[in-house]
């Protein structure tokens, strides 16, 4: 199967194409929503990559801070993506593939592998919408489509706001809270314990906060609802616009 090799365009520019659905179609599996590939990405032989942050590690100061990010990034995040590679290590083929599209088609893989992607593999895709959805001068709110359907699904923004914000809240333990768009097509607001990664489920994740620890702890502690709060002032919707309409296009 030949596979495109995208250079290092940045986050923002990795929004998905319908390159990962099509390859998931060909190969007779189950599609992989468009959006949940943020940052496709050419696999070499040594298998799944930390890609750089779209911005530097002190750009969402003062909301979320330098020590935060890089710890987050290098040491969390790159621990994932070396488990994944690690849990890959006998199926040089299945490391060649879209994280999206192996956790869309879980249940296909190797008894074997399936725990190493669900966990490893889920916070890698989670992690990279995380970062790509994030950036300096966020903030604020939607425009365009995504502004509508969230008024008209909710409301309000700042009923959606506040919705995400308790559904965030009330994460016990490990996890992460998301806008998704379900196979319908409808916005929902739902949350995932530990990685689980909501593309399992074929929800298709527009926008979602980082409820772990590791998160927030160095400069918020047990405040998680002022981080939850600062994590509003950083979001790209631009960003998570384009997540919308890519997530659109693929239903
Ligand atoms: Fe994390």
């Amino acid at each position: 199967m030949k596979r495109t090799t995208i250079s290092r365009r940045g986050f923002l520019g990795m929004l998905g194409s319908g390159s990962a659905a099509a390859l998931a179609l060909g190969a007779g599996l189950r599609p992989t929503p468009a959006a949940a590939a943020p940052m496709a990405q050419a696999n070499g032989s040594a298998g799944f990559t930390l890609p750089p942050l779209p911005y530097a590690y002190n750009a969402l100061e003062p909301f979320i801070d330098t020590a935060t990010m890089e710890l987050h990034h290098q040491r969390h995040h790159g621990a994932a993506v070396n488990n994944l590679n690690n849990a890959l290590k006998d199926y040089p083929e299945l490391r060649q593939r879209e994280i999206s599209d192996l956790l869309a088609n879980i249940s296909q893989l190797p008894e074997a592998v399936r725990g190493g992607v669900r966990n490893a593999g889920g916070s890698h895709l989670n992690h990279m919408i995380y970062w790509a959805t994030m950036g300096p001068g966020g903030g604020g709110q939607p425009n365009g489509a995504l502004a509508q359907a969230i008024g008209s699904t909710f409301g309000s923004f700042d009923a959606f706001k506040q919705q995400l914000t308790d559904l965030s809240l009330r994460i016990f333990g490990s996890g992460w809270g998301w806008l998704a768009l379900d196979r319908s097509g409808k916005l929902q607001l739902i949350s995932r314990p530990n990685q689980d990664a909501p593309v399992m489920d074929g929800f298709n994740v527009i926008v979602g906060i980082d409820m772990w620890e590791h998160a927030h702890y160095l400069k918020y502690q047990h405040r998680r609802a002022d981080y939850v709060a600062a994590w509003f002032n950083v979001i790209n919707w631009e960003s998570v616009g384009k997540r919308f309409d890519a997530a659109n296009q693929a239903l």
